[in-house]
This record gives C-alpha cells, sequence and structure tokens, in this order.
C-alpha cells in the first residue's frame, strides 16, 4: 500500500524511535523511505556546524535502512520545522509520514511536541506518531 514514505528526524532519543519504525514499514512494504532533516532557520548557530549535524543524522539513519535493505533518500532542508512540514511532505510525494511524539527538546509532560503536533494539523496523509 504505502510506495514513499517519509520520516522526519532531529536526531534525537525520541526521533530515533520513529526512523525504526519507519524503516521496517518500508521494508515490509518494499517502500522508498525518504529521511528528512530540517535544519531550523531560527537557530543561532554557525551554519556549517548546523549542515554537519544534519549531515550526520541522515547519514546514520542511511546506514540503519541499508543494514535492512531499505532504499533511502536524504533530505537536507533549511526552514521552519513547525510550520513547512506540509508543504514538505506534498514535495516528496510521501504517502505515509512516521513522526516522534517528542524531539530534542523532550516535554514529556506536554502529550506532543509542536513540530508533531503541527505536522498532524497540517498534512493530508497518514500519520503515524511513535512514542
Ligand atoms: N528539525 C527537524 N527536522 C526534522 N524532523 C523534526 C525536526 N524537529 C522535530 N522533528 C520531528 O518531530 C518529532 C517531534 O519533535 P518536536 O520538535 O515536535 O518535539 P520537541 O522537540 O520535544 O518539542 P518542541 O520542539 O515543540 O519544543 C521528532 O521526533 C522528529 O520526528
Ligand atoms: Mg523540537
Amino acid at each position: 500500500m504505502f510506495k514513499t514514505i517519509m520520516v522526519p528526524t532531529d536526531g534525537s532519543k525520541n526521533a530515533q524511535k520513529a526512523e525504526d519504525v519507519a524503516i521496517s514499514i518500508a521494508r515490509n512494504f518494499q517502500a522508498i523511505l525518504m529521511v528528512v532533516h530540517i535544519i531550523d532557520e531560527k537557530l543561532i548557530y554557525p551554519f556549517e556546524v548546523l549542515e554537519e549535524d544534519g549531515k550526520k543524522i541522515l547519514e546514520r539513519v542511511t546506514l540503519k535502512g541499508k543494514d535492512q535493505g531499505v532504499d533511502i533518500q536524504q533530505v537536507l532542508i533549511v526552514g521552519n520545522p513547525t510550520h513547512d512540514m506540509a508543504k514538505i511532505v506534498e514535495k516528496t510525494g510521501a504517502d505515509l509520514v512516521v513522526i516522534g511524539t517528542h524531539g530534542k527538546s523532550g516535554l514529556q509532560k506536554l502529550l506532543m511536541g509542536s513540530v508533531a503536533e503541527n505536522t498532524i494539523k497540517t498534512v493530508k496523509i497518514p500519520v503515524l506518531l511513535v512514542k
């Protein structure tokens, strides 16, 4: 059923759980897995460092996926993780999004983080929330 699955990741422990679920679903459906990292345009930090971090996150997921025989495509973009997700999902042509409930901030007393919440609100395709 699913042909292209998208997993956005900030590299956090929470997001890694979503990565693992996404890899396993992609393997079962023989789907392409698009791994997306959004470099937050609001962060005041040297761009080279953020870019390097992003590349490392994507590379780590790619290796994990390859181990399981999953076809992975990397997407590294600069933007607003909370607001750009619907647009990014459309561009990737994904038919399923797998996302963690929490990310780097990991405020567990909240039901979910702002990126997860906004993704559910705005994307038009099925979203799988991983906790
Ligand atoms: N910069 C990002 N790029 C790609 N995916 C992201 C990014 N930030 C978060 N995500 C995805 O969203 C999920 C939920 O993270 P979210 O940012 O909503 O929670 P949080 O960091 O705990 O809270 P908040 O950011 O609202 O303070 C992560 O597990 C990850 O899948
Ligand atoms: Mg966050």
